[in-house]
């Protein structure tokens, strides 16, 4: 699937629907606590913008420093707001994030890319400078459809393991991101929240579906499983008569207070 801006415009929509909307309100309510009207807020792997668009109605006062790695990505998403700062960097490079001043960190779709050291040292970074921290949409392994095929437990679970290979920052822990994430700022005094923020797609989600279910069979492919062609044939001609469930979480991170 990539991350091409074709790819993000598409999901965003599935993306914005889908965000538990209480995480959502605690995440405001605390950059407010914290940075007052107007927070500052990093958002990592920003691609086009999505998390800024998701969140900027709650907080119109807010200053985003917006960093990816991909200068065309940043391009589409600093002009999408007036209080919009592009960084371009390698998130493998946590020394150079532009935290100082930052009230929030935000994230979206990111943390099954991610490596559990790499998880580590963000926390790190940001419990030094009591941060807050709001992931959202991270894929937790679980799909399903309905109707169900036999070969959907064997795709997922091929798709799985694909998402925990190796990605430009290393192992990435995929369905793990989340837990992993808990597990660092718990460790380091953050009350942390989770909440479940499933993609529920059905035939007016014919695009998506299609470019999903494309993604899956390829990425399953890679990983072994021999199956995945007649089952992404199958999956595309049901769409237009089947749902299916995208499993992911959203996690709020909350620093101690003295
Ligand atoms: C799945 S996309 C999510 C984009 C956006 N947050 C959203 O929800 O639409 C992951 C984003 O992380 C960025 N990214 C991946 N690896 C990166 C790295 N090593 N350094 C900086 N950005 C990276 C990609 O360019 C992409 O924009």
């Amino acid at each position: 699937m990539g991350f091409s801006a074709d790819w993000l415009a598409l999901r965003e929509g599935a993306d914005h629907g889908a965000r538990d909307p209480a995480l959502r309100c605690k995440a405001v309510a605390e950059a407010r606590r914290i940075g007052g009207a107007a927070p500052v807020i990093l958002d990592l792997g920003c691609g086009t913008g999505s998390t800024l668009r998701a969140l900027a109605p709650h907080l119109p006062e807010a200053s985003w420093r917006l960093v990816d790695n991909d200068p065309a990505l940043l391009e589409r998403a600093a002009a999408s707001a007036h209080h919009a700062v592009p960084y371009r960097r390698d998130l493998a490079d946590l020394d150079a994030l532009p935290l100082d001043g930052v009230h929030l960190v935000t994230a979206s779709a990111l943390l099954d890319l991610v490596t559990g050291a790499w998880l580590r040292d963000l926390a790190e970074r940001l419990a030094a400078r009591r941060i807050a921290f709001y992931a959202a949409l991270t894929y937790d392994g679980a799909m399903s459809w309905s109707p169900p095929a036999d070969d959907d437990a064997a795709i997922t679970a091929a798709f799985n393991r694909h998402q925990r290979s190796d990605k430009p920052l290393g192992r990435a822990l995929g369905p793990d991101g989340t837990e992993a994430a808990r597990a660092q700022f718990e460790a380091r005094g953050y009350g942390v929240a989770t909440a479940e923020s499933p993609w529920r797609l059905g035939p007016a989600d014919t695009a998506l579906q299609g470019a999903l279910f494309a993604g899956i069979a390829a990425a399953a492919g890679e990983a072994g499983a021999e199956g995945a062609p007649r089952w992404l044939d199958r999956r595309l001609s049901a769409r237009a008569a089947a749902t299916c469930r995208i499993g992911h979480l959203d996690l709020l991170a909350i620093a101690p207070q003295d």
